[in-house]
C-alpha cells in the first residue's frame, strides 16, 4: 500500500496559475501557442481485465493508427506471473514502441502513454503518471473498483490529476449504476459526475444516452467497425425515444437522467480540471460502444499541458525556455549497445535537435542528434517538439529517473517521488571477482527505477526494494547477462520503507541509534527506516512527534 500521501500540487494552484498563462501566452507567436493548445497527454489505468489494452485499442483505431483489432493485445506484459526471463525482456522491448502512442483526431494531438497492467510494474505505472495531464480511469461493471484502482486513484489525487472514469463492459450483467457510482464516490474518494447514462446493461443492454451532448447511442455488438448509430433526439419528452427502446426503458431512462441532474448538478470543467470532479461514461470496449463519446468529449474537456512545479519556481508551458524531465529509462535489449532509451516529457518552451541542453543534476551541456517521438507502432526522428510530447533520447547513463533539461536555468521538476517498495531483499554478490560489474549494474539498473537501492551499515550491505517479485528475476537476469555480474538474494523481513526528516537532529540521531538495524540510506543519501511491521511503524510514529515519517521520497 502506498500509506498517507501529501497533495503534491494544491487544487487551487491550477486556477490561480491559468491567469498567469493568459497573460505569458499575449506575446507568443500564434503557432507555438497553438501547438501547445492542441496537445492532450494522458494515460488510461485500470486494474488488470478491466479493459485497458482493448480501449487503448479503439482510440487508435478512431485515431487511424491502426486498421484492425488485436493490433496491441501482443504487447501486454503477461497477466499470469511468467518466469522466462527472455520474454518478460522482450514484452519489454515490444513495449518501447508503443510505450507512447501520438496520433492525431479532430485535429488535437492526443498522447497517449501507455501503462504496464502487472501489479508488479505498479512503480513504472506511477512514475508514468507523473508525465501526464490528465487520466482515463477503466472499472468494470461487473467487478467494480477493485484495489489496485483504488491505489492508482491515490497516486492522482496527490497531483490533483483530473480523472474521467470509462464504466466497461456494459454487455455484461453487472452492478446497478447508481451503486456503482456511490462506490466510486466512496473507494476513490472523489466526486462522480455522470455524462453518459447506460438504458439497461447485460443481454438487455440498449446504449447510453449522452448527457453531455444530450443524444441517444444506440447498441449494436460491433467488435471491429467504428461507425455507431446515433439517433438525435430533440428532448427526452420526443416520442422518437419511446419508438426507439420501447415505452418502459424510455420512462426508467427520462426518470434516471432526471434524478441525476438534481442529484448531481451541472457539470463544471473546472472542478474536473482541478481534480474534485470526475466525469463518468458508460460502455463496452471490446464492443467499440461508448468510445466516441469518450473520446470526442475527452478532446473537449480535458486539460492541454498544465503548469508544472519545480524546486524553485512554477514552469508554465507558454514560456520560451525549453524545459522537461525524465520520467522513464528503458534499456536497449541488445547487450551489445548498452545504450538505453529516456522518455523526457516536455514541459516548456520549444526543444529542438541538435540544440545544447543543460543536464542540471550533472550540471553538463548534452546535445542530442536522434531524439525520436512515438507514433503508435513506430519511432521517428524528430527536429522539435512542444510541451505535452513526449521525445525519446537516446542515453549512455547521464541520466536518472526525475531527471531536468533546460536551456540553461537550475530547475529540478517536483512531483516525481518513490513509493514505499513492498518487498525488500538483500543483494549477495556470488562472484567476487565481478565486484565491479555488480557494482555498476546495480546502480545503473536503480536509476532506470526497476527498483530502489538502499544502503545498510556497517559493510556497505546493499538492499532491494521492489513491489514485486517480478523485478527480483528480471534483475538477476540483467545483472547476469548485460554486466556479467551473479547474485543472489536474499529475503528480509521489512514492512514498509520511510523517509524521516526532523528539526529535532539529536532525537533523530537518537531514533537512529536505537533503530540501527533498521537504517538505511537511498541513493540520494536521505535517511529511510525499514519498519519491521505496521504495528512497529506505529509505535515508531506515536513515540517521536518531533520525526517526520514521510511515505514517498518527496519530503516536502
Ligand atoms: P487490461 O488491459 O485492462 O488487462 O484488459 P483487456 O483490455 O486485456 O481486457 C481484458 C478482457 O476483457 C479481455 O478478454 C477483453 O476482450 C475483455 N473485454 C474488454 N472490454 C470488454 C467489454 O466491453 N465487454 C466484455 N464482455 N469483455 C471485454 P480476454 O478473454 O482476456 O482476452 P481476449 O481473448 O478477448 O483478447
Amino acid at each position: 500500500m502506498l500509506g498517507i500521501i501529501n497533495p503534491i500540487m494544491s487544487e487551487n494552484l491550477y486556477s490561480i496559475m491559468e491567469e498567469n498563462t493568459n497573460a505569458i501566452k499575449t506575446n507568443k507567436s500564434k503557432g507555438f501557442t497553438e501547438e501547445i493548445e492542441k496537445r492532450r497527454t494522458f494515460a488510461i489505468i485500470s486494474h488488470p481485465d478491466a479493459g485497458k489494452t482493448t480501449l487503448t485499442e479503439k482510440f487508435l483505431l478512431f485515431g487511424g493508427q491502426i486498421q484492425t483489432a488485436g493490433a496491441v493485445k501482443n504487447n501486454k506484459i503477461k497477466k499470469t506471473a511468467t518466469s522466462d526471463f527472455m520474454e518478460i525482456e522482450k514484452q519489454r522491448g515490444i513495449s518501447v514502441a508503443t510505450s507512447v502512442m501520438g496520433f492525431e483526431y479532430q485535429g488535437v494531438k492526443i498522447n497517449l502513454l501507455d501503462t504496464p497492467g502487472h501489479k508488479d510494474f505498479a512503480e513504472d505505472t506511477y512514475r508514468t503518471l507523473t508525465a501526464v495531464d490528465s487520466v482515463i480511469l477503466v472499472v468494470d461493471c461487473v467487478k467494480g473498483v477493485e484495489p489496485q484502482t483504488e491505489r492508482l486513484m491515490e497516486v492522482c489525487r496527490m497531483r490533483n490529476t483530473p480523472v474521467i472514469v470509462f464504466v466497461n463492459k456494459m454487455d455484461r450483467e453487472g452492478k446497478v449504476p447508481f451503486d456503482l457510482l456511490d462506490e466510486l464516490e466512496e473507494k476513490l474518494n472523489i466526486k462522480v459526475r455522470p455524462l453518459s447514462w447506460p438504458i439497461s446493461m447485460g443481454m438487455g443492454f440498449k446504449g447510453v444516452y449522452n448527457l453531455y451532448e444530450k443524444s441517444l447511442n444506440l447498441f449494436e455488438a460491433n467488435k471491429q467497425k467504428v461507425e455507431k448509430n446515433i439517433v438525435a433526439i430533440p428532448s427526452l419528452d420526443s416520442s422518437i425515444l419511446d419508438d426507439e427502446i420501447g415505452n418502459k426503458l424510455a420512462d426508467q431512462l427520462r426518470e434516471e437522467v432526471e434524478l441525476i441532474e438534481g442529484v448531481y448538478g451541472p457539470f463544471e470543467n473546472e472542478s474536473y480540471k482541478t481534480g474534485v470532479v470526475a466525469p463518468v461514461f458508460f460502455g463496452s470496449a471490446v464492443n467499440n460502444f461508448g468510445i466516441k463519446e469518450l473520446l470526442d468529449t475527452f478532446i473537449r474537456i480535458a486539460p492541454n499541458p498544465r503548469v508544472r512545479e519545480t524546486e524553485e519556481r512554477i514552469v508554465d508551458p507558454f514560456e520560451d525556455g525549453f524545459s522537461g524531465f525524465v520520467f522513464k529509462i528503458h534499456a536497449n535489449l541488445d547487450p551489445k549497445h548498452r545504450d538505453r532509451i529516456a522518455f523526457l516529457r516536455i514541459c516548456s518552451g520549444k526543444f529542438e535537435r541538435n540544440k545544447n541542453y543543460y543536464h542540471t543534476r550533472l550540471a553538463k551541456s548534452l546535445k542530442f542528434y536522434n531524439p525520436t517521438s512515438f507514433m503508435a507502432q513506430d519511432k521517428s526522428v524528430i527536429d522539435e517538439a512542444f510541451p505535452g510530447d513526449i521525445v525519446g533520447l537516446y542515453d549512455t547513463g547521464n541520466f536518472k529517473i526525475g531527471d531536468t533539461l533546460t536551456e540553461g536555468e537550475k530547475l529540478n521538476f517536483k512531483g516525481i517521488p518513490s513509493f514505499s517498495p513492498e518487498i525488500f531483499k538483500e543483494l549477495v554478490n556470488t562472484d567476487p571477482m565481478k565486484s565491479k560489474q555488480l557494482e555498476k549494474g546495480i546502480q545503473q539498473l536503480t536509476d532506470e527505477g526497476v527498483a530502489q537501492l538502499f544502503t545498510l551499515q556497517p559493510g556497505n550491505r546493499k538492499i532491494i526494494g521492489t513491489v514485486g517479485e517480478l523485478q527480483f528475476e528480471v534483475i538477476q537476469f540483467r545483472l547476469l547477462h548485460e554486466y556479467g555480474a551473479s547474485c543472489r538474494f536474499e529475503h528480509m523481513n521489512f514492512f514498509k520503507a520511510c523517509w524521516m526528516t526532523s528539526d529535532d537532529k539529536p532525537k533523530l540521531r537518537d531514533f537512529c541509534e536505537l533503530k540501527n538495524r533498521n537504517i538505511v540510506t537511498d541513493k540520494e543519501g536521505q535517511i529511510v527506516y525499514l519498519a519491521d511491521s505496521e504495528w512497529s511503524l506505529n509505535v515508531a510514529i506515536q513515540n517521536n512527534p518531533t520525526i517526520k515519517f514521510h511515505f514517498t521520497s518527496e519530503l516536502k
